[in-house]
């Protein structure tokens, strides 16, 4: 496992696990049931016994219906034969980074710091090298593409965005992504909390603004269907080859089943008007988490505008983020989770997660309050 870092938060959810009357806020996973539009269909598929391998590249049906989403929701105009179903957006990360790779035989992927704590690993693992970018808190860590194009070299393989992004919250502006498309380089852009945005566009797409990209979405966080595992590559025409092979030797097929359901998720108007109902549903947590979290003097780091998560900002009680979130599970039965695990730019930060009840924000925001209220009265605090 020499390639693979472990993510620290997983021993704070292991040990929160373990422990009763614990607040979790550390989860980034929607806590709404799948459509029942869905899982009926997945369980028809069972049923009828359609269980058996599919293409490599997924059912046709399918890989119809996701550019048909893609180009009446994103605004975009892709065909189908450039979409590659995957079981989930991790697999459809790997064929997408893979086939960058190999094709341009050019080893840096520009990402940034801080940033989704498995896009390191993904890159370590296919021998590409990850080479940051800063974002600043300063800045409420928006994209900074001066700080990009500083990173750029020769052997420069692909920049990999993510907007919303996971832990920030920062969604990319159109001005951004026009930015960023001019800097003439292959963009792989994550894009599986799209439609999880709550101020300007719901959906957009770096396919807007250049073809040069390769774009990975999935069904865990709009569709509420994490443990369904499916997701797809949008690929250039020129990466189609190579992608094929990948796909067959490393999967075979996507999962079959979840297939069948995915095509009632996108084309369904019932599901559509549920997806509306949890994304606002999201929103409302989020404008409630902010005000809670103000009410109880914390800082927050930078206003998430999509996906669900919130960077507080406690560098005035720690530098050291990992002992912080065990402390604060011991101490106060919140968890949350460590900014180290999302880059050293988040050292002294924590993430919430406000995929969760109202209820359950409300409690573990005064939980937290409370406690860093005490750190506050203790004897030998001062500011770190
Ligand atoms: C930014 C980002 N990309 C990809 C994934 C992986 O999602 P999937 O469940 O589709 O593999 C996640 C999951 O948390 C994520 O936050």
């Amino acid at each position: 496992m020499k390639k693979i870092t472990s993510f620290k938060v997983m021993d704070i959810l292991e040990k929160a696990i373990e422990m009763d009357d614990v607040i979790h806020l550390e989860i980034g996973e929607p806590d709404f049931d799948t459509p029942e539009e869905i899982k009926e269909e997945g369980i028809r598929a069972i049923r009828e016994e359609k269980i058996g391998y599919t293409h490599s590249f997924g059912m046709k049906k399918l890989r119809e219906a996701v550019a048909e989403y893609y180009n009446s929701h994103y605004g975009t105009s892709i065909r189908y034969d450039n979409v590659v179903v995957t079981s989930g957006t991790s697999p459809a990360l790997i064929l997408g980074i893979e086939a960058i790779l190999e094709y341009s035989g050019k080893k840096e992927i520009l990402a940034s710091n801080p940033g989704y704590a498995c896009y390191p690993n993904f890159v370590s693992f296919l021998n590409g090298e990850l080479i940051t970018y800063e974002l600043d808190l300063k800045n409420g860590f928006k994209q900074d593409i001066q700080a990009i194009k500083s990173k750029i070299t020769d052997n420069t393989a692909a920049i990999l965005i993510n907007s919303p992004c996971n832990p920030t919250g920062v969604v990319m502006s159109p001005e951004d992504y026009r930015e960023l498309a001019g800097l003439g380089v292959t963009i792989i852009s994550d894009e599986i909390y799209q439609g999880l945005v709550y101020e300007g566009k719901r959906y957009d797409s770096i396919l807007n603004y250049t073809e040069n990209a390769i774009v990975l979405n999935g069904f865990s966080k709009l569709f509420a269907m994490t443990g369904w595992r499916l997701g797809y590559v949008i690929v250039p025409d020129k990466y189609l080859d190579l992608t094929q092979k990948l796909a067959q030797n490393l999967f075979i097929s996507p999962n079959t089943i979840s297939q069948y359901a995915a095509i009632e998720a996108l084309t369904n108007s019932n599901v559509e008007k549920k997806i509306d109902a949890m994304a606002e549903s999201y929103n409302t947590r989020r404008l409630f988490a902010l005000d809670e979290l103000q009410k109880q003097g914390l800082e927050i780091a930078a206003i998430p505008q999509g996906a669900y998560y919130i960077i507080i900002d406690v560098r005035k009680f720690t530098n050291d983020s990992l002992k912080f979130c065990y402390d604060l599970l011991m101490n106060a039965r919140v968890a949350v989770t460590p900014g180290i695990d999302f880059g050293s730019n988040l050292e002294g930060c924590i993430r919430i997660s406000y995929a969760t009840s109202i209820e359950n924000l409300k409690e573990g925001i005064n939980r937290l309050g409370k406690y860093l209220n005490s750190l506050k009265n203790l004897p030998h605090f001062n500011e770190v």
